[in-house]
């Protein structure tokens, strides 16, 4: 599954002359192995600076859409650490001397430990990073131009699973139905697997359409999610 889409226009700086520098972010999704993973790359069109997420098992599609429209490729950032996300991690990240992100709570080598609030430049954008626990401990979205790149958090019309070893439930709640939720509707979500009826979606068509992002208290998130 491909999808590349025009790019979202986001005005990020106003400098003191007034003069406002547009920045936009584009995507390439990439269907990837046997279990349905998503691997994406995104760049910075203004400067061609661009960042494989979960590189999964093999980052060859993403690599050759790099080479082929002159991205360099400066980050590789995984969503958490499980295998199907980050198999092909360090291949991706000697082949084009980039580094790579993860939480820093996580057991896969990282060249940049990261943490909730986190920002990676990227040519003149940024990337944020949303800590994310529940379905890991070391669970990250990363957020770039109004897109979001969910991993196992959040996938179209689902969440990941909860019990696992390290999974949290209570965590999940915080990140899913705190964090997630209250980001702008119109963010676009990237999940980690092609497990909903459409590829990528919204925040706003998550709230409400996914069952698992429904308005809920805590009690009865816990109550729902571990039944
Ligand atoms: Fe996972």
């Amino acid at each position: 599954m491909l999808s590349k889409h025009m790019a979202v226009i986001t005005v990020l700086y106003f400098y003191r002359t007034g003069v406002a520098l547009i920045v936009m972010i584009d995507v390439i999704q990439r269907k990837v192995g046997k279990m349905q993973n998503f691997t994406y790359l995104l760049w910075d069109s203004s400067t061609n600076e661009g960042a494989v997420v979960d590189p999964s098992f093999d980052a060859s599609a993403v690599l050759s859409e790099a080479l082929k429209d002159n991205i360099r490729i400066r980050y590789v950032l995984l969503t958490h650490h499980h295998f199907d996300h980050v198999q092909d991690a360090e291949r991706l990240s000697s082949i084009t001397s980039s580094r790579i992100v993860a939480h820093s709570s996580s057991p896969v080598r990282k060249d940049m430990p990261v943490e909730d609030g986190s920002r990676l430049e990227l040519g003149n954008s940024f990337i944020e990073v949303i800590h994310t626990p529940g379905h890991t401990a070391d669970s990250c979205c990363y957020l770039a131009g109004g897109r979001l790149f969910t991993g196992d958090t959040l996938f179209v019309g689902e969440c990941g699973r909860v019990d696992l070893e390290d999974s949290d439930p209570e965590s999940m709640f915080t990140s899913l139905l705190v964090r997630l939720r209250s980001l702008p509707d119109g963010t676009v979500v990237y999940p980690g697997h092609d497990y909903g009826k459409t590829p990528f979606s919204t925040i706003g068509e998550e709230k409400r359409s996914n069952y698992t992002m429904k308005e809920r208290t805590k009690e009865e998130f816990l109550s729902f999610i571990t039944s």
